[in-house]
């Protein structure tokens, strides 16, 4: 490794223990209203907001602050006291899968990256519940607990798993049936877990194949897109394009890298008006 490589993995990774820290105090404080009462808004179409969410990204926040005081925010939930800009980039959803938190189902996470050089930087995703860490830095491999992963190496589609899920977005809901009736007699299944960020840290882990999804924010996939990526898989938009980093509001294919190319063509339905949406 040259120097300048060098001072970019040490950078990387102080700015990920930075991460493994907050998400882990706001797994702590998410853990505990987890059973009690929760206040509930709705916030746009089929998206919800709780308390939770609220309280675990101002923590999150306030913490990434004391350590890196000159560092700017790009979070989900509305917080005009935080800079939008700095000499580094947080890109935070404090809770990934917040309907299925709001109804105590299990899957959800907090997802924290951070961005520099329009490239992230470091990014982990924790799953509170199972008490499951996924990360990654620059120059570091992905890791599950700080043991190595990797995505799966399945190369037939008839044994694959895929995960999906509906956007926010009330057209593209029909996409992703289109997807899904060009998909289901070619996988060997299809699940939909109800959190993007958690879907991506389970394709690091070889646990699923593949995800898509045909509406996502930059704060769903940017902790994911590093884990996935440094875990040996493709993350890309399903145009093929390169996910963005900090803009968000496009679809993204998530794979094992292997069958990225048969999964988008049966995915991206060609010819369907919804492919080009990221242009519109
Ligand atoms: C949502 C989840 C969901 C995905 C939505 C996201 P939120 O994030 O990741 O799985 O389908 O598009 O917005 O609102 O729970 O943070
Ligand atoms: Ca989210
Ligand atoms: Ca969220």
């Amino acid at each position: 490794m040259n120097a300048i490589a060098t001072n970019e993995a040490s950078e990387a990774s102080a700015l990920l223990e930075t991460a493994r820290l907050a998400a882990s105090a706001a797994g702590e404080l998410v853990r505990e209203k987890w059973s009690g009462p929760r206040t509930l808004r709705k916030k746009g179409y089929r998206d919800w907001v709780t308390d939770a969410d609220f309280a675990a990204q101002a923590l999150i926040a306030s913490l990434i602050r004391e350590r890196h005081p000159t560092h700017g925010f790009l979070a989900e939930e509305e917080s005009p006291d935080l800079p939008s800009s700095g000499d580094v980039l947080w890109i935070i959803d404090p809770i990934d899968g917040t309907t299925n938190y709001s109804k105590r189902q299990p899957n959800f996470c907090i997802s924290i990256a951070a961005v520099s050089g329009a490239r992230v930087r470091a990014g982990v995703i924790l799953d509170p519940l199972r008490n499951e860490l996924f990360s990654a830095a620059n120059g570091l491999p992905a890791q599950l607990n700080r043991r190595q992963i990797q995505v799966s190496n399945a190369s037939n589609l008839v044994e694959t798993v895929i995960a999906f899920d509906w956007t926010h977005v009330p057209a593209l809901r029909q996409s992703t049936l289109d997807s899904l009736g060009k998909l289901s007699p070619e996988v060997h299944s299809l699940r939909c877990i109800g959190s993007a960020a958690l879907a991506l840290a389970w394709v690091a882990a070889g646990r699923l194949d593949a995800y898509w999804n045909w509406h996502l924010n930059a704060w769903d996939t940017a902790a994911g897109a590093l884990i996935v990526e440094q875990a040996g898989g493709r993350c890309a938009t399903i145009d093929g394009n390169d996910l963005p980093v900090t803009t968000g509001g496009g679809s993204c294919l998530i794979s094992n890298g292997i069958l990225h190319e048969s999964l988008r063509n049966l995915v991206a339905a060609p010819g369907h008006p919804y492919n080009d949406f990221e242009n519109r």
